[in-house]
This record gives C-alpha cells, sequence and structure tokens, in this order.
C-alpha cells in the first residue's frame, strides 16, 4: 500500500527549515506520496520550487484558511483549530484520486513534529484505523492507547487511553497518533475535519465518524514505542533584522531563506 501523508503549512521564517526535516524523514520510506497544502489562495513559488526538487513523489495543493479563523496574534495558541481546512483538501484530493478499493493510507503529518523513520512501517497496512503513542504532547511524556495484544491468531484491542488532559474524549489522541485507510475515508463520505469542534475535540470528533474503539489497531509494539514527538518550534528572534529593513537593509534581498 501507498502512504499518503497529508501536511498543511503555512508561511513563516521557518518554514522552509521545517519542511526540509520532514522531507529528510520522507526520503526515507518508499512508496511514499506528499500531498502538501499551503494554507494560502494560490500555491507559492517558494514552495512548488522546493517540491519539484525535494526528490518525493508529491500534490501540491493550497487552501486557505478564513481570516476570521485565523489564530488572533494576541490569543492563546491553542484557541482556533489549525490546518482543518488544508487537511480537508488533502482528503477530497484523495477521494477525488484514489479508486475505491485502493490499498493505501493517510497520515495527517503536521509539518513541524519529529518523525522516525519507523513509524510509517507500523502504518502502511491499516485495515481502518492504526493507532500508536505520541510523545511530548497534551502536557505529558507522551499519551498512548493502553492494548491487549495477545499475539498470533488474536485481535489486538484498545482497552484504555493514558493521557493527562481531556481522558473522556472518545478517542484522545493528537493527530500525529493514528493513520486512515484511504478507503475506509472514500466508503465514509462525511468524515473531515471541522471548524465547529471543541477546543481538542479535532481529532475525536474526526475519528468518530470512521470507527468505533473495538476497530483500532494498535502498533508499535503494542502501543509500547514512542515513534513520533509532537513539537512546537520556537520563534525564531529577527530583532536585528528588523532593524536592518527599518534601515533598508534586509539580508534576505533575493534569497530565499
Ligand atoms: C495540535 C495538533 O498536533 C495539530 O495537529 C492540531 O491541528 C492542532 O493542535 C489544533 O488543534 O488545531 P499545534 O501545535 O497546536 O498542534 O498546531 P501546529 O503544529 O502549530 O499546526 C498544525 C498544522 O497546521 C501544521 O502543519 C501547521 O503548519 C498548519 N497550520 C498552522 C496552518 O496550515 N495554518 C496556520 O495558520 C497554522
Amino acid at each position: 500500500p501507498t502512504i499518503y501523508v497529508i501536511t498543511p503549512t503555512y508561511a513563516r521564517p521557518n518554514q522552509l527549515s521545517e519542511l526540509n526535516r520532514l522531507r529528510a524523514v520522507l526520503l526515507h520510506v518508499p512508496r511514499l506520496w506528499w500531498v502538501l497544502v499551503e494554507d494560502r489562495e494560490e500555491r507559492s513559488a517558494v514552495i512548488s520550487n522546493f517540491l519539484a526538487s525535494s526528490g518525493l513523489q508529491y500534490t501540491h495543493l493550497a487552501q486557505p484558511t478564513p481570516q476570521e479563523w485565523k489564530q488572533q496574534d494576541n490569543s492563546p495558541r491553542w484557541r482556533r483549530p489549525r490546518g482543518v481546512l488544508q487537511r480537508n483538501a488533502g482528503i477530497a484530493w484523495l477521494r477525488h484520486n484514489c479508486p475505491p478499493y485502493t490499498a493505501a493510507v493517510a497520515y495527517f503529518a503536521d509539518d513541524d513534529n519529529s518523525y522516525a523513520i519507523e513509524l510509517f512501517d507500523q502504518m502502511r497496512w491499516t485495515q481502518k484505523v492504526s493507532v500508536w503513542p505520541v510523545g511530548l504532547v497534551g502536557g505529558v511524556m507522551l499519551e498512548r492507547p493502553v492494548c491487549l495484544c495477545l499475539g498470533d491468531g488474536h485481535p489486538s484491542i484498545v482497552t484504555d487511553w493514558m493521557v493527562g488532559w481531556k481522558a473522556s474524549r472518545k478517542f484522545p489522541t493528537d493527530m500525529a497518533g493514528f493513520a486512515v485507510s484511504v478507503a475506509l475515508l472514500i466508503t465514509k463520505t462525511d468524515a473531515e475535519f471541522s471548524h465547529d469542534s471543541k477546543i481538542g475535540y479535532l481529532e475525536t470528533d474526526f475519528l468518530s465518524k470512521l470507527v468505533e474503539t473495538k476497530d483500532l489497531e494498535p502498533r508499535a509494539n503494542c502501543c509500547t514505542k514512542v515513534l513520533v514527538w509532537h513539537m512546537n518550534a520556537k520563534k525564531p528572534l529577527l530583532k536585528e533584522e528588523m532593524k536592518l529593513r527599518e534601515l533598508g537593509r534586509r539580508t534576505d534581498v533575493g534569497i530565499v531563506v
């Protein structure tokens, strides 16, 4: 099966540094197709050029977030869900471009996380939805499904979740903690992400449209191995750059950073 990695991304000073970090991992994964969705009206030349020389198979899309859904600078950063319409654009693209019974899997990979190469082996053979732990997220060292894996001939099942925050959610996992069969996404035509989801409910609301807990497929050694870490890059400090710009001497004239 092919792995379709759907990544929302938006312009900021460290965008290319993050995208190159992700690219370096994806280049190690066979049969992978990157669906990179820019949060803007039109596809940018910078990202077109980046993808053209990436060495990856890819689709380049653009889907803007309406201004009223954008994070306001002075509001707490978790107030608005991010990457929602971009992931939905990726899903719509899969529905248009993959045959109904395609053997493929979709993974929603934010552009700023850290991914182990081995993570992708874990998700490739997903029947419906596969799940695994995510490191450094939700205010704890890791969040994870608690699973019962009896071995050969017995199905492995998720019996509980170990999380610090909002444990009452039906599927209390981060976006990085699951992959979905593309055939299932094509069948369940109403499955998409919603800006109406309550804060922290984006993932659980989406997964509720696709499966029941009994359908979840534990991966990563019965959900005891961490192969992906949720990250938030420190905003680059550009104090000196701003001073130079006021003097008409910006450092990146004609150079893409
Ligand atoms: C957490 C989850 O890990 C995200 O998957 C989830 O989208 C988010 O919460 C949420 O609830 O909205 P967080 O660190 O808050 O993550 O989000 P970011 O990693 O900053 O953004 C998620 C993705 O959306 C990234 O790929 C980012 O490039 C993209 N994004 C962010 C946009 O496309 N547009 C924006 O304006 C901001």
